[in-house]
């Protein structure tokens, strides 16, 4: 019997706003975080699910937490890791935001306009480093080239546990799809379990969080 803990789960789009009717988002479904939720209350886990805006419905018995923006996602994660044992980084948060948002609705009157974009602030990043976290750190590297390398990387700079890389050139698995094909890379292991759904592979990666959590409950 696995004993239940509190895992933390981002997932979906965030939506930077532009004016009071336009913002910037991305292609997530949400589908693969909401999976993991799933499979995680379902194993008898408090899940602790923050999530940008999808069509999707909240998995029964998950503690749901609604936000829009990078920011927002990044105050509620701040609020809600203390709490966790493990947090899983699904969502796919925008890298920018608009520098500013126009009070009011952008009128269409110039030939171009320009949109100046900063850095949204890295909320995986941020977990250890800022935020103190001590539990286990998962977070997802979506990719067009170079999988492996850059999800090594990452591991590393954001100082996770574990990431689990998906290659998003793909039409078949990653984006908006139920199907995805994933490379989950710790410090000490690589593992590439084959195609599946989304939620059979959210239980693969709920055990690898479990196990990584295990030796620490222990201390
Ligand atoms: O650096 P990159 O955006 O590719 O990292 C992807 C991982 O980092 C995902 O787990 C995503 O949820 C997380 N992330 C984040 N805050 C950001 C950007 C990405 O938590 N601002």
């Amino acid at each position: 019997m696995i004993p239940p803990m509190t895992i933390l789960i981002t997932a979906g789009p965030t939506r930077e706003a532009i004016d009071p009717v336009r913002f910037l988002t991305n292609k997530s479904s949400g589908k693969m975080g909401y999976a993991i939720a799933k499979s995680a209350a379902d194993q008898g886990h408090r899940v602790i699910l923050i999530s940008g805006p999808t069509n999707l419905n909240v998995p029964d018995l998950v503690d749901y937490i609604p936000v829009e923006s990078t920011q927002e996602m990044y105050d509620a994660v701040e609020h809600w890791i203390k709490k966790a044992d493990i947090a899983i980084f699904a969502a796919a948060v925008a890298d920018y935001q608009p520098a500013n948002i126009s009070e009011q609705k952008i009128k269409k009157d110039a030939e171009t306009i320009t949109l100046k974009l900063v850095k949204t602030p890295d909320i995986l990043g941020s977990a250890k480093q800022k935020f103190g976290y001590q539990g286990v750190l998962i977070g997802f590297a979506a990719e067009t080239e170079n999988l492996e390398m850059n999800a090594r990387e990452k591991l590393k700079r954001k100082g996770c546990d574990l990431i689990v890389a998906n290659d998003v050139s793909r039409k078949d698995i990653g984006f908006d799809t139920n199907q995805n094909e994933i490379l989950l890379i710790s410090v000490d292991y690589i593992e590439r379990p084959p195609k599946a759904s989304k939620q059979h592979l959210s239980h693969i990666i709920l055990e690898h969080a479990v196990e990584l959590a295990a030796p620490r409950d222990m201390d």
